[in-house]
């Protein structure tokens, strides 16, 4: 029998609001996939493209990450930096062969609880149709040659 694939994917989420309404979506009792692992970052800004490519050469299926909306970070400019890098990386992942909506880039508020369940949703369907990621496959294959 077939178990049906289960995507494993990082969210990158700046703490003054992805991270504050991922626990508002907690503390609001709302369901969103337990496919997305929180990675708590100071901003968005933070977020390089190697933390990027790194977390897709360790097997993640997916990544995002969700910054404050535009015009409301903390350190100015840290989010739209972020979008630029996902952009990147997308070129990336299309220039290698790999479908680069397994990345993504969002922009919420700490007040938008049911937001931060929607985008773990969309992400987690979204992986699931394009399927795991191929270089996860050829890690595991090479653990088995060993
Ligand atoms: Fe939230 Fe910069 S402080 S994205």
């Amino acid at each position: 029998m077939k178990t049906e694939f289960e995507p494993e994917i990082l969210a990158f989420c700046c703490k003054y609001c992805a991270y504050a309404a991922a626990d508002l979506a907690g503390s609001m009792r709302l369901s969103y996939p337990a496919n997305i692992r929180v990675i708590q970052v100071p901003c968005t800004g933070r977020v390089d493209v190697l933390h990027l490519l790194k977390a897709f050469e360790n097997g993640a299926d997916g990544v995002y990450i969700a910054g404050c909306l535009e015009g409301e970070c903390h350190f100015l400019q840290g989010n739209l930096r972020a979008r630029k890098r996902v952009e990147q990386v997308q070129k990336t992942l299309a220039a290698i062969g790999m479908n680069p909506e397994r990345i993504h880039m969002y922009n919420l508020s700490s007040a938008m609880g049911p937001r931060f369940a929607e985008i773990a949703k969309e992400m987690t369907e979204n992986i699931k149709k394009i399927g795991p990621n191929p270089i996860k496959y050829r890690i595991k294959q090479k653990g088995d040659e060993r």
